[in-house]
C-alpha cells in the first residue's frame, strides 16, 4: 500500500469529520461527553466548526494534513496543526480553543471538567504567537499501524523545527507512546474521574511538549 500528504481541504471537511468519528470512536472521555447527543446533531455540529477552522485558518494558524491511499484517492487520515499566529482580542477572550455550540444531550458538567482543564493548561503553558500545538491526529482504525500517524506528525514537525517553535501536545492514553517516541516530554496531567460522570475509573490525559532543539 501507498500514501501520499497533501494539505487537506475545505472539500475534505465531511471526510474529516467522519474520522474523527471514527478514530475516537473508543475515547472515553468523547464517548460519555456526546453519547446522549443524536449522531446527526453531532455531525452537523461538527461540519460548521471544520468549516469554520478552514475558513479562519489565516488569523487561528490552523494547518490540516491528510493522508490518501494513492490506489483509490480514500482520505484515511489528518492532522490539524496550529502553528504560530498573532493572538487578537477576541481570540484571547474565547480562550485557546472556540468548541463551537454545546448541543442537547451533552454530559456539560463533564464537557465543562475536562475542557476546563485543557484551556487552564493551555493558557499556562502555550503562548500561542510562538509555539505550535498538535490539536488533532486522527487515522481511521482500518488503517492504523502502518506508520501513518508517524507521517502526519513527522511532516508538523519539520515545520515546527523551521520555525524553531516548541511542540505541545495533550496525548490521549492511546497517542501517548506514539509522542514519547517523537521526542515529546510529559509536562502536565488532565485528570478526569469518569466515576462523576456515569463511566468509570480516572482518565489521565498528558500535557506534553516537545522542545526545540538547541542550536549546535
Ligand atoms: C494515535 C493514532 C493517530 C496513531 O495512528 P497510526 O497511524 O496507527 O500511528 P503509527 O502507525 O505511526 O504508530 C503506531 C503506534 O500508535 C499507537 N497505536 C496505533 N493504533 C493503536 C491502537 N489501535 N491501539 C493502541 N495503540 C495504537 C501505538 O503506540 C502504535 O505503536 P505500536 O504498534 O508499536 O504499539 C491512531 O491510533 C488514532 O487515530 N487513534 C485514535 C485517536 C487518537 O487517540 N488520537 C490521538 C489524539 S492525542
Amino acid at each position: 500500500m501507498s500514501f501520499r500528504l497533501e494539505p487537506a481541504t475545505i472539500e475534505d471537511v465531511p471526510t474529516l469529520v467522519t474520522i474523527f468519528d471514527e478514530a475516537f470512536a473508543q475515547d472515553a472521555i468523547f464517548h460519555h461527553i456526546f453519547k446522549d447527543v443524536p449522531k446527526e446533531v453531532r455531525w452537523e455540529r461538527d461540519l460548521k466548526w471544520y468549516s469554520a477552522a478552514f475558513e479562519n485558518s489565516e488569523s487561528n494558524g490552523a494547518r490540516f494534513t491528510k493522508v490518501v491511499d494513492t490506489s483509490n484517492g480514500e482520505v484515511v487520515g489528518f492532522s490539524k496543526f496550529d502553528v504560530p499566529h498573532i493572538v487578537t482580542a477576541a481570540q484571547s477572550e474565547s480562550g485557546p480553543r472556540n468548541r463551537g455550540s454545546i448541543p442537547e444531550g451533552t454530559n456539560v458538567p463533564l464537557y465543562d471538567d475536562f475542557f476546563g482543564k485543557v484551556d487552564r493548561g493551555l493558557r499556562k503553558w502555550l503562548d500561542p504567537e510562538k509555539d505550535t500545538y498538535l490539536h488533532i491526529l486522527a487515522v481511521r482504525p482500518k488503517y492504523h499501524r502502518l506508520g501513518l500517524g508517524s507521517r502526519l506528525i513527522r511532516a508538523g514537525l519539520e515545520n515546527a523545527d523551521a520555525a524553531r517553535s516548541k511542540v505541545y501536545i495533550i496525548a490521549s492514553p492511546v497517542g501517548l507512546p506514539l509522542y514519547l517516541r517523537h521526542g515529546w516530554k510529559k509536562l502536565d496531567e488532565i485528570v478526569v474521574d469518569m466515576n462523576k460522570y456515569g463511566g468509570s475509573g480516572v482518565v489521565a490525559e498528558e500535557l506534553l511538549l516537545r522542545a526545540v532543539e538547541p542550536e549546535c
